[in-house]
């Protein structure tokens, strides 16, 4: 018997979820929002699907937290992954939220971002090229294997001057990581997800210290700007106390600079490729809308921000109350958990029109797939670049492209995206 929407709403479990619901969230989520928006969930958690509400708690981080050290801590235990967690600028509130996102953002203005896209597009023609030539042999292409992962681990790789011939465990580490951030931990996925921790923090370790004896120029190079504190801006190093308010002359301790890197590698890697893969496969869905970009290819930016929205590749946040609030009229207590569902705001019908519809051209598209307020995503205008050098590039290259078997989803509720994407390039 097939579940009614009030059904859907009344039984919906965030520990408990199905393969038809990672493979299409979506009506559980109209469902949620429109009979029970402020989904109590078993362990009094709340779980939020309207676009205003959500919004609404992005805008009031006081009321609203980000800090983790409560959440995590019967869901790591005391473990390289809750030490890590814990300590990343955003799973904190300010001061260490502050000084860490100002040194990461301030290798991230427009300026800078536009002085990536030489390389992102060399990088990105150098894949296109191997992808044709394994078209031209017949070979079937996965397209998140031979391209949309390849891209975000380089980009980032520079971001942070990690040597090239290193650069190969990044992305295992990532995925172990942010595994382990789902709704439901298993000790599997908690053993990878520390082992990971373990070894990326040993791996940090030599390149810092590297780093330290030979630095690079602090205007570009994140590692340099973190290793020297706010020393751009003021001058110290690694090391020293920190306390206060999150001043400009206060450094990171050398924990808070090793978890911050191994955020920044993760933050830039399964988001991006997952924004590359569902581009690509947004397109093969909607192919009048494909052909609309092959027509019109200044739309690839309106284009990026409807594939941001409509398969949004983060798909929850969360929040935890600092005092007794209230959101969309049902009371919360101090300390409640709250699951903002980006994913189902990103699909409000109150704030988009059609909003299971693909519309490239899309405007105004207020979608808040980067979050929204004090943590909104530092690196959306490099995600951005990536996502329209990367899908404007390959669908020039190939207006044909098809898939050549079953696209495979992962698992997951928090990041969605592909394991694999097969695909015939050449049609
Ligand atoms: C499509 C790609 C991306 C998506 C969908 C995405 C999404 C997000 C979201 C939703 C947040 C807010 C989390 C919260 O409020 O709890 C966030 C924060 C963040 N993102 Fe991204 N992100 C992407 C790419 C990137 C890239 C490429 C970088 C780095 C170069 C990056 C670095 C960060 C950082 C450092 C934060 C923490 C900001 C803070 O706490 O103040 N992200 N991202």
């Amino acid at each position: 018997m097939s579940s009614t929407p009030a059904s859907l709403a009344a039984d919906f479990d965030l520990r408990r979820l199905d393969s038809a619901f990672y493979d299409d969230p979506f009506p559980t989520y109209h469902a949620l929002r429109e009979h029970a928006p402020v989904k109590r969930m078993p362990d009094g958690s709340v779980f939020l699907t309207r676009y205003a509400d959500i919004v609404a708690v992005y805008k009031d981080p006081k009321t609203f937290s980000s800090d983790k050290h409560e959440e995590f801590a019967p869901k790591y235990g005391r473990s390289p992954l809750y030490e890590h967690h814990t300590t990343s600028l955003v799973f904190n509130d300010p001061p260490l939220h502050t000084r860490v996102r100002r040194l990461i953002a301030g290798a991230l203005t427009p300026r800078h971002i536009a002085a990536m896209e030489e390389g992102l597009v060399h990088r990105v023609d150098g894949l296109l090229d191997a992808i044709e030539a394994s078209a031209r042999r017949g070979e079937t292409v996965d397209l998140i294997e031979s391209f949309a992962s390849a891209i975000p681990v380089e980009i980032i790789g520079n971001l942070l001057r990690v040597p090239h011939d290193e650069r190969g465990p990044l992305r295992g580490w990532s995925l172990a990581i942010l595994g382990a951030l789902e709704p439901v931990l298993s000790p599997d996925v908690a053993q990878r997800g520390n082992a990971a921790v373990r070894d990326f923090l040993a791996y940090l370790e030599g390149l810092v210290e590297r780093r330290r004896a030979a630095p690079g120029d602090p205007e570009t190079d994140v590692l340099t700007r973190l290793i020297l504190g706010e020393a751009v801006e003021g001058g110290g190093e690694v090391g020293d106390e920190v306390g206060g308010e999150g001043g400009a002359t206060e450094r990171l301790l050398a924990n808070e600079l090793l978890h911050n890197c191994i955020f920044l590698l993760n933050a830039g890697h399964e988001t991006t490729t997952n924004l590359i893969g569902n581009g690509l496969r947004c397109l093969l869905e909607w192919p009048e809308q494909k052909q609309r970009l092959i027509a019109q290819p200044e739309l690839i930016r309106t284009a990026v921000e409807e594939f941001l929205r409509i398969e949004s590749s983060n798909q929850l946040g969360n929040r935890i109350t600092t005092c007794a609030t209230g959101i969309g009229g049902v009371p919360l207590a101090a300390r409640t958990q709250v699951t903002l569902c980006i994913g189902a705001a990103n699909r409000d019908p109150a704030q988009f029109e059609n909003p299971d519809v693909l519309d490239i051209g899309r405007s105004p598209n207020r979608h808040v797939a980067f979050g929204s307020g004090i943590h909104q995503c530092v690196g959306m205008g490099l995600a951005r670049l990536e996502g329209r050098v990367a899908i404007g590039r390959f669908l020039q290259r190939f207006p044909n492209y098809r898939l050549a078997g079953p696209a495979v989803r992962a698992p997951r509720a928090r990041f969605r995206g592909h394991v694999t994407l097969p695909s015939r390039p050449l049609g």
